[in-house]
């Protein structure tokens, strides 16, 4: 019997009552730089069409961001040189720039979900993730320091902590010190499979925070590993993770599929800076369509296995699909 797959691609309806995979406005978790200042809005070069904002800004476009439908925003702050140091003292401080977008935003727009990040790279001296002694990265000291600013983020009003350092074992001592503190509603979205990769490279110009010496593979994981990261996948989980997430995202597919096919909570990925900043240049040469790339990345990110996706598309997805 001769079998006609074709039969269901052959109009825009039935090719509509078919699609598999379909983004949604929910699904998006949109990253915002915020930076110190008053009226601040400064494109990032490496990032084109995405900006660093000062707070008062900010939250315009979180505002913005809202009546769109975006339902969560990830926060991270640029430090000031300056208040830079080994010891991450500003990312512990409760009047810090953290600490205040986070207020502001929950009080302009309480229904908001705002996650932060944690780690100490945007407030370390060397560009590192943790604490440094002698060239190496100190796991235990370091992972003492976040649970310290997971509860500083949760003091402040933050829904969801998301530790992006790697360092073992944090997201036990994050869930310990938010419950010993009684955030029992915050939650932790663990950055549990962060691979090293050249893809955060624009992501570091946004924030100033590349590493002064070194590279960050002693912490976060060799690209070439797979099984790995389900190793990782899995201490999150027992640690108290309430959601796991894979980043990069475009380059490990694979591995978010893995990682949704292990685990029965959500699963985020991160688009990150330089997958976007990829499609942004092709498009300006003109060699790509930048909105059928967009739409054709991100839908491939959420097939692979993605419940939730972090990406600096969020306003062109929902432009292009009208959402
Ligand atoms: C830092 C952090 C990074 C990103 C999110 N949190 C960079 C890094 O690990 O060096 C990258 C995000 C992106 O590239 O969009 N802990």
């Amino acid at each position: 019997m001769m079998k006609r797959p074709r039969i269901l691609r052959q109009s825009p309806a039935i090719r509509a009552m078919v699609q598999e995979t379909r983004l949604s406005v929910d699904n998006l978790i949109v990253p915002l730089f915020i930076l110190e200042g008053e009226g601040i809005s400064e494109e990032i070069s490496s990032l084109p069409g995405y900006f660093r904002n000062s707070l008062d800004q900010t939250l315009k476009e979180v505002e913005t961001l809202w009546k769109l439908g975006i339902k969560s925003v990830l926060l991270f702050v640029k430090c000031k040189n300056e208040r830079k140091d080994n010891a991450g003292t500003e990312a512990l401080n409760p009047n810090g720039l953290m600490q205040r977008s986070i207020k502001a935003i929950k009080q302009a727009c309480p229904g908001m979900f705002v996650m932060t990040d944690v780690a100490l790279d945007p407030f370390s001296s060397y560009g590192h993730d943790g604490i440094v002694k002698e060239l190496e990265i100190v796991n235990d000291g370091t992972v003492s320091v976040l649970a310290k600013m997971a509860v500083s983020h949760a003091q402040a009003g933050a829904d969801m902590v998301a530790p992006s350092d790697m360092m073992d074992g944090r997201i036990g001592a994050i869930r310990k010190a938010l419950e010993e503190h009684n955030y029992h509603n915050t939650g932790i979205m663990a950055y549990s499979a962060k691979y090293a990769t050249c893809f955060y490279g624009p992501f570091r110009d946004a924030l100033d925070s590349a590493p002064g010496f070194g590279d960050k593979k002693t912490y976060q994981m060799n690209s070439a590993n797979r099984l790995e990261a389900i190793r990782e996948v899995r201490l999150d989980v027992e640690e108290g993770a309430d959601i796991v997430m894979v980043k990069p995202a475009l380059a490990y597919l694979d591995i978010i599929r893995e990682v949704k096919n292990e685990v029965h909570i959500p699963v985020s990925a991160y688009h990150v800076s330089g997958e976007y900043s990829m499609i942004k240049a092709a498009a300006q040469r003109g060699w790509l369509n930048e909105d059928d790339a967009i739409i054709e990345t991100t839908t491939a990110i959420k097939r692979a296995g993605a419940d939730l996706i972090a990406t600096y598309f969020a306003k062109d997805i929902i432009r292009i699909l009208d959402l």
